[in-house]
């Protein structure tokens, strides 16, 4: 049976890439009425850079707020972070006797987020997809909605999956399929069309937070970098423009509608009123999200009670398959 998982790093506020690349789609998963888990991987969040315990305190609640706010109903998803789960841990490590260096090594994000220097990166860091590949696989997810970014790590995963079956003669670990649709599979920077949107770009202006008011997402969205050129009539007309593309998806992904419905509808328009057009649209769709998670964040103890309560469902799942893999591998209990 489908069952999905998939989970955001608490770095940061949430930006609008991870709401229409991913919360915005595990909303809907959910109320399609599929089995579906929704984590805050906490553990991830310590792999890159040194992160205050109260500011990863602080992200962990925020981000429980903000699934709370978008959508997400702990009545219908799993809604947890990572930490209160040890099977996550336990199943990385056997991943990381399955999976091979040179599998880690080709990985895109560890290259990008160790830069230079890779010798100076935490081992966590390396691992990451190991771990990553553990979240899904421990509860035998079958789908993982994500943006473009997380592909090749979902694909590491299914790797690793065929490897310890392999290995162990067993039919055991799933394939897993990403699931990266619609038209903000990867949201790029305000400032930047061939720069993705990023929680930890050092400039405020190029993204959106969900944390922003109604004000600053107008102001971000005025300011955004254009070309001079007026909107084309059809979307092959935005193959050279990256940052009048990036409006318009985000627009159609607002909307809920196709970028070609959107160029039918401003196509030949000046961005000095589809800007204005796309504000509107940005308030009256982000303003709402961000004054609930502020009345939510009034209250961290019941997001405490949320989070523990969901961790323990999630347990109720991934511990059978712990024990289950831990006898696959041979060690006695
Ligand atoms: P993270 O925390 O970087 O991002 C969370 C989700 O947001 C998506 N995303 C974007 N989508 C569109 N445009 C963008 N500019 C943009 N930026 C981010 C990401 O693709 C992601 O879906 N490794 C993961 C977290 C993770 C995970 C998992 C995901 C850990 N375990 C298991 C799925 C399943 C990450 O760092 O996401």
């Amino acid at each position: 049976t489908p069952r999905v998982f998939s989970g955001i790093q608490p770095t940061n506020h949430l930006q609008l890439g991870n709401y229409l690349g991913a919360v915005k789609r595990f909303v809907a998963m959910q109320n399609d009425g599929m089995e579906t888990i929704y984590c805050i991987v906490d553990q991830h969040a310590i792999t890159a850079n040194f992160q205050n315990p109260a500011d990863l305190r602080h992200a962990t609640r925020e981000l429980a707020a903000a699934y709370l706010a978008c959508g997400l109903d702990p009545a219908k998803s799993i809604l947890f972070n990572q930490s209160q789960v040890p099977a996550h841990s336990q199943l990385a490590w056997v991943f990381n006797c399955v999976a091979r260096m040179g599998w880690l090594n080709r990985m895109t994000q560890f290259k990008d987020k160790a830069g230079k220097n890779a010798e100076k990166a935490s081992l966590g860091l390396y691992a990451y997809p190991s771990l990553m590949a553990a979240d899904i696989l421990v509860y035998h997810a079958t789908h993982v909605p994500v943006g473009d970014d997380q592909k090749q790590h979902v694909e590491l995963t299914r790797d690793i999956a065929a490897k310890f079956n392999h290995d162990y003669g067993v039919e055991f670990f799933p394939e897993t399929q990403p699931i990266i649709e619609g038209a903000a599979t990867r949201v790029m920077s305000l400032r930047d069309g061939t720069k993705k949107m990023s929680k930890s770009d050092p400039s405020d202006a190029s993204r959106i937070n969900l944390t922003d008011d109604a004000d600053t997402i107008a102001k971000k969205i005025r300011k955004a970098k254009t070309d001079p050129e007026p909107l084309p009539e059809t979307t092959e007309g935005l193959a050279d423009r990256p940052e009048a593309r990036n409006l318009v998806n985000i627009y159609a992904a607002l909307a809920e509608i196709t970028p070609a419905q959107v160029l039918a509808e401003h196509g030949g328009s000046q961005f000095g009123s589809f800007k204005p057009a796309l504000a509107d649209l940005a308030v009256d769709k982000l303003a709402p999200i961000s004054t609930e998670m502020s009345r939510l964040m009034g209250d961290t103890a019941e997001i405490d009670r949320v989070l523990a309560a969901g961790a323990e469902r999630a347990a109720a799942i991934a511990d059978p398959i712990i024990a289950k893999t831990y006898d696959i591998v041979g060690f006695v209990r």
